[in-house]
C-alpha cells in the first residue's frame, strides 16, 4: 500500500471518507469565482480545527474561506472583497508566523477588515500588536476580537481537562459574528494587567517577541515506535516538515509549533520534547484534541504542502 492509499484508509476509518473523493488541492469552501469581488473573504490558519470552525461559523452564506498555508504560495497575492477577515490561533500572545508572513507578502483591498484570534487562556497584547502589524502592511483593522476555546499548547495544557472545561465558546462566536455582520468598529482593549502578563511571560521564556513559536520540528517532536507510517503527520503539517522513511515518520524542517501533527496522529505516536525551562503538564499527557466539528480531511485540505 502506498502512502496516499494508507492515508485514505486511515481517514476512512476515522469517518472522513470525503478525503478519498476530494482533490487534495481543493482549498476553499464556497470558492466560486476567485476574480470577482465577493462580499466576504476569510483567511484562516488552523492546526487543530478551532480557527477553522470559527471561520465557518462567521462565514455566512456567501463568504469565501481561504487557507493561509495554501494561499501563501499564491504568485499574485492581491485580494479584494467588501469585507476581509483573518481567523487564527493565538501563539504566545501574537499571530502565528505563517499568518504574519502571508499578510506581509500580500495586498488586501476591502471596505471593512476584521480579525478573530482563537485562544485558550489569554490574548494579552495581541489586539494592539496585530493592529500595528496590519498598519505597517498597508491596511487598518476595523475589528479585532477573540474566542476562547480548548488550549492546544500540548506541552502545558492537559487536553482532556481543557475539553471538559466550559469556555462559553458558542456564546462568544455568536457575539463576534453579530458584531462583524453589523460592521462594528471595535478593537479588543488591552489592559495594564495584560501588558504586565505579556512582559512577564517574555522575560521568563526568553522567546523572540515577533515570531515566538517558530522553531525546527526535530527540536520539539519525534515519533514513537507505534508509528505506522500512515503519513497523516506529513499531510497536516503547514510546513511539510515530516517525511516517511522506511515506514516511519521523521520530523525535519521549519516548524510553526502548531501541533497539527501530534494532535491529528491516529496512533498518538508523536511525542513532544520539553522546551528547557518551560513547565510541562503531567496529567493525561497522551490526550489529544481536534475540534469535534472538524475532520482530519479538513485539516489536510487546509494545510497540506507538496501536493
Ligand atoms: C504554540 C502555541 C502557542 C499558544 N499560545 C497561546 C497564548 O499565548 N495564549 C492563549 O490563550 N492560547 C495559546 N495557544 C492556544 C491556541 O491559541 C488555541 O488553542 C487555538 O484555539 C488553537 O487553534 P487551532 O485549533 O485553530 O489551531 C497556543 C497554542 C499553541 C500551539
Ligand atoms: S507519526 Fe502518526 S501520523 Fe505520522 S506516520 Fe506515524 S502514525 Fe501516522
Ligand atoms: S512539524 Fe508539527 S508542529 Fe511543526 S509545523 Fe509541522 S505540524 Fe506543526
Amino acid at each position: 500500500m502506498n502512502r496516499r492509499d494508507a492515508l485514505k484508509t486511515v481517514c476512512i476509518a476515522a469517518g472522513t471518507a470525503a478525503l478519498a473523493s476530494l482533490p487534495i488541492s481543493l482549498v476553499a469552501k464556497n470558492r466560486k469565482n476567485k476574480e470577482s469581488r465577493n462580499k466576504r473573504k476569510i483567511f484562516y490558519f488552523s492546526a487543530s480545527g478551532n480557527s477553522l470552525y470559527v471561520s465557518r461559523q462567521i462565514a455566512g452564506d456567501n463568504a469565501e474561506l481561504l487557507s493561509i498555508p495554501q494561499e501563501i504560495h499564491n504568485e499574485n497575492p492581491v485580494y479584494e472583497a467588501e469585507e476581509i477577515g483573518f481567523v487564527f490561533p493565538t501563539y504566545c500572545f501574537t499571530a502565528p508566523a505563517i499568518v504574519q508572513d502571508f499578510i506581509a507578502r500580500s495586498t488586501f483591498k476591502a471596505d471593512y477588515f476584521f480579525a478573530v484570534a482563537t485562544f485558550g487562556a489569554h490574548t494579552t497584547r495581541l489586539p494592539e500588536i496585530f493592529s500595528e502589524f496590519t498598519k505597517e502592511h498597508g491596511f487598518t483593522m476595523n475589528y479585532i476580537s477573540s474566542v476562547q476555546m480548548v488550549d492546544t499548547y500540548l506541552p502545558f495544557f492537559d487536553q482532556a481537562r481543557e475539553m471538559a472545561t466550559d469556555k462559553h465558546t458558542e456564546e462568544m462566536i455568536a457575539k463576534v459574528k453579530e458584531s462583524i455582520n453589523r460592521r462594528e468598529n471595535y478593537i479588543l482593549p488591552v489592559t495594564d494587567g495584560d501588558k504586565a502578563f505579556y512582559e512577564n511571560y517574555y522575560r521568563g521564556s526568553g522567546r523572540d517577541k515577533v515570531k515566538p513559536a517558530l522553531t525546527r520540528s526535530e527540536k520539539i517532536l519525534f515519533s514513537e515506535d507505534n508509528c505506522v507510517g500512515c503519513g497523516i503527520c506529513v499531510s497536516v503539517c503547514p510546513h511539510g516538515s515530516w517525511k516517511i522513511v522506511n515506514g516511519k515518520s521523521i520530523a525535519n524542517g521549519e516548524c510553526e509549533n502548531c501541533f497539527a501533527c501530534a494532535q491529528n496522529c491516529p496512533q498518538k505516536a508523536i511525542s513532544i520534547i520539553p522546551t528547557p525551562g518551560e513547565p510541562r503538564q503531567e496529567a493525561n499527557r497522551n490526550a489529544r484534541y481536534r475540534n469535534p466539528n472538524v475532520t482530519v480531511a479538513d485539516i489536510i485540505r487546509s494545510n497540506q504542502q507538496n501536493q
